[in-house]
């Protein structure tokens, strides 16, 4: 008796056709092969890791070779069998191509294969993935898959079927493994684990089947770490068990996003990365978030899309309340181009910085992406029927983008005060604009002149004012006003005044609704003007 541990996916590798769950497409043509005496001379067997193409092959081995065979499986009784499974029968070979990939290799497998086999009646050769093999193996292999020798039968196994010669493909019987469905796994997982006395939750199962996405390996090699912690498997078990638990920094990550918040967010990676989170895997850990937040705003049951806890479905639907589906998209886009960017980044910390500010800021960029997420969100505020309107903190969001060069040299051109309304619509100030926001604390300035310049608190009867970038537009339908604006003091009042409210020096103009937007070379600047103007 060993006393060594077998994992839990070796121990319960399927010894027969029937154990093989979920691949019958391939295992009843394989066993009614074997049963008939039709074995082909070669065989293929692709499809994704885990879902047993190793398997098969051993079973196929070991069936076809079998004294007593019953339906085609492998009797697992009679000497041949047994002698397969302890190592004693040395007929059939596994070759890991990996390992073995050179022209050498293969051509001593030809020289070996033209003898006949000890004790059984095929030799078998197992060539596990064979995609690896050098051209020059390819060559020699093929030579010996033209003209086999009765005796000689070849099982290839491969996950990257893609990769093959088209030569190769041609002569070997081709069969697609397809991954395993969660019922499938599920139900295989109840089964090892009532065998192995370890007290399965059903939904813990399930959650296991999901994280495992479709490799029966995958899942047994889960419920073995689970069963390590505890003996009572629940999805909390799981969830620690297979890394899906503690990823609050994920949330709280996105949320910050979410909120337009830079320093925040920069403080969490900095965090993240003094705990040695790599940042290619917190990249793709948020790809991934982002991708589960794209299928709640898409599918009507994302549980079944979503490998997660009922608890984290929750919260993936409160944080995708919040946001928009373009942002969410945009920010994959973004965040795929960052993972492209780390591979090869000499400072990942910054490219990854980099990457999660301009999620922040979708104005920072001018490119198609940005406008577009610039304009949901209007049309977001539209369809809320808001106007669009900026509280204090939100005008202090909307501050950006940092003014280009060429900007900050049209402003010095124009000597400061006072304004005069043409200057204020320069192209210049047309370029700081972004989104004009009203400015909510007009009715606070306006009470504030009415102590400092009462004759202009009378001009500005029924005005409104407006942010745009660094300016402040007024809004007012008293025709005097563009004239008294330039005379004396009442600009630097305003000023005054504006500074008192926001704590923040504007630059001042007079806001026209109809004028040079026409002309405008930023299309949300007509769509805020007609929003403004409804
Ligand atoms: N269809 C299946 N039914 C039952 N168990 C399976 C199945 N597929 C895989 N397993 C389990 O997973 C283990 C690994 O399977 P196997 O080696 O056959 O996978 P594979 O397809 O060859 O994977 P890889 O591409 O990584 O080589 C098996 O020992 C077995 O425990
Ligand atoms: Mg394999
Ligand atoms: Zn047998």
């Amino acid at each position: 008796m060993s006393f060594l541990y077998r994992v839990l996916y070796r121990k319960w590798r399927p010894q027969t056709f029937a154990d093989v769950v979920g691949q019958e497409h391939i295992t009843s043509t394989l066993a009614h092969e074997v049963e008939s005496g039709k074995i082909s001379h070669a065989y293929l067997f692709t499809g994704s890791r885990g879902t047993g193409k190793t398997t098969c092959a051993k079973i196929l081995a070991k069936a076809a070779n079998c004294l007593n065979p019953v339906d085609g499986n492998p009797c697992n009784e009679c000497s041949v069998c047994k002698g397969l499974d302890d190592g004693s029968i040395l007929d059939v070979i596994e070759i890991d191509a990996a390992s073995n990939n050179g022209v050498d290799n293969i051509r001593d497998l030809r020289e070996e294969a033209n003898y006949t086999p000890v004790h059984t009646k095929y030799r078998v050769y197992i060539i596990d993935e064979v995609h690896m093999l050098s051209i020059g193996a390819f060559n020699a292999l093929l030579k010996t898959l033209e003209e086999p020798p009765a005796h000689v039968k070849f099982i290839l196994a491969t996950t990257e079927v893609h990769k093959l010669p088209a030569t190769i493909l041609s002569r070997c019987q081709r069969f697609d493994f397809h991954r395993i469905t969660p019922e499938n796994i599920t139900s295989r997982l109840r089964y090892v684990a009532e065998c192995e006395n370890i007290d399965l939750d059903e939904d813990a199962a399930l959650l296991i089947a999901r994280i495992a996405d479709g490799a029966m390996r995958d899942a047994l090699s889960i419920l073995d770490r689970c069963s390590g912690i505890t003996n009572h498997v629940t999805t909390s078990v799981v969830s620690n068990a297979a890394g899906l638990a503690g990823k609050d920094y994920l949330f709280d990550l996105v949320e910050n996003i979410n909120e337009n918040n830079p320093s925040e967010v920069l403080s969490l990676v900095a965090k993240l990365h003094n705990d040695s989170c790599d940042m290619e895997r917190l990249c793709s850990e948020l790809i991934n978030h982002y991708r589960n937040l794209m299928i709640i705003k898409t599918v009507k049951n994302p549980q079944k899309l979503i490998v997660c806890t009922d608890l984290d479905l929750e919260l993936y639907k409160k944080q995708a309340e919040k946001t928009t589906l373009f942002k969410i998209l945009s920010c994959i886009t973004k965040l795929e181009e960052c993972s492209a960017m780390l591979k090869s980044s000499s400072n990942k910390r910054t490219e990854m910085e980099m990457s999660v500010v301009k999620l922040c800021i979708p104005n920072i960029s001018s490119d198609n992406t940005a406008i577009l997420e610039r304009i949901e969100r209007l049309e977001n505020m539209l369809k809320d029927g808001k106007v669009v309107t900026a509280s204090k903190t939100e005008v202090k969001k909307e501050e950006k983008p940092p003014v280009s060069a060429t900007v900050e040299e049209k402003k010095e051109e124009t000597p400061l005060p006072p304004p005069t309304p043409e200057r204020e619509h320069s192209p210049a100030a047309e370029n700081t604009a972004d989104v004009d926001t009203l400015f909510t604390g007009w009715g606070e300035v306006l009470e504030k002149l009415n102590v400092t310049d009462k004759p202009l608190t009378g001009i500005l009867g029924l005005s409104s004012a407006y942010i745009r970038g660094e300016f402040l537009l007024i809004k007012c339908d008293n025709p005097v006003f563009s004239q008294f604006i330039r005379q004396g003091n009442h600009a630097n009042a305003i000023k005054t005044a504006v500074f008192e409210v926001t704590g923040k020096k504007f630059r001042l103009g007079i806001y026209k609704s109809d004028d040079k937007k026409s002309n405008s070379s930023d299309p949300l600047a007509d769509l805020v003007n007609k929003i403004n103007n409804l």
